[in-house]
């Protein structure tokens, strides 16, 4: 981390952007998921402690959801972040996509680098922040952590029924493979011109980069960067957060 540890340029502060306008459909009917407490604090804390915890990052966009976005701004407001990072609230869209362009669009002149992170992953640790940072200032337009898969991974012909057998087309060669988390780094011109550019359906940013024909790069993701999708990633969270409570007190 030599890199990251000397203070930044000018010209490239780094900004995070966390899209925490979903409603978490697949983990139950409840609050906005960004908003379900984890440990008593809501995981949108969670997440933007997680960004601010990167000596890098000096302001940090939280997109809420449509309607929430005054509460989220009151949240923030009675949980402390070190006193070196600045935030904003904006309201999100009705995708990713669309709030992730939200959060940019509120991005102030004067910041050359932009993570963007969800908030669903609110324990990524703080070095896998900065590895992603400092990519990027060495060079990479986009930075992404990422891990080994554990499962093989099969391309199916889609059910049209859930649930109906669905035939195999192919086999990609595991070692291969990577599953993507966020923070994932960008120079911001580069992803805002991505955001202009590209159109249609992504899951992440990183992917409107390779449509603009540039390389992306990965970098170590953790394990702890997971992403809270199903009832029972919120149990893992949970577990997670007591171990880490419990080596505090050692
Ligand atoms: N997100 C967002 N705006 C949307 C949809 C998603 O800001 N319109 C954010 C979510 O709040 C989350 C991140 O994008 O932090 C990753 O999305 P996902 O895990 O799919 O969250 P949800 O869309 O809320 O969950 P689900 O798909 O189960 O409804
Ligand atoms: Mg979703």
């Amino acid at each position: 981390m030599s890199d990251v540890s000397r203070p930044s340029p000018a010209g490239v502060r780094t900004a995070a952007v966390i899209p925490a306008a979903g409603r978490g459909v697949r983990l139950g009917p409840g609050a906005p998921k960004a908003l379900r407490a984890l440990g008593g604090t809501p995981m949108l804390i969670h997440a933007v402690r997680a960004m601010a915890a990167s000596n890098h990052v000096s302001l940090v966009i939280v997109v809420a959801p449509p309607d929430g976005a005054a509460e989220v701004k009151s949240l923030l407001d009675a949980h402390a972040l070190p006193d070196r990072t600045d935030f904003l609230v904006v309201p999100g869209g009705a995708t990713r996509q669309e709030s992730v362009r939200l959060g940019l669009d509120a991005l102030p002149l004067g910041y050359g680098v932009v993570l963007v992170h969800d908030a669903a992953r609110p324990l990524v640790p703080v070095d896998t922040v900065d590895g992603v940072i400092e990519a990027v200032r060495a060079g990479a337009p986009a930075v992404v952590p990422a891990l080994p898969l554990a499962d093989t991974v099969k391309e199916v012909v889609p059910a049209d029924t859930p649930g109906d057998p669905e035939p195999v087309v192919a086999t990609p060669e595991r070692a291969r493979l990577r599953a993507v988390q966020t923070p994932q780094g960008f120079d911001r011109e580069t992803l805002v011109r991505a955001h202009d550019t590209v159109t249609g359906e992504v899951t992440d940013d990183a992917s409107m980069i390779e449509r603009l024909g540039l390389t992306v790069v990965v970098v170590p993701g953790h394990e702890e960067a997971f992403k809270v999708t199903r009832p029972l990633d919120l149990v893992l969270a949970e577990a997670v957060l007591t171990r880490r409570r419990l080596n505090d007190g050692f």
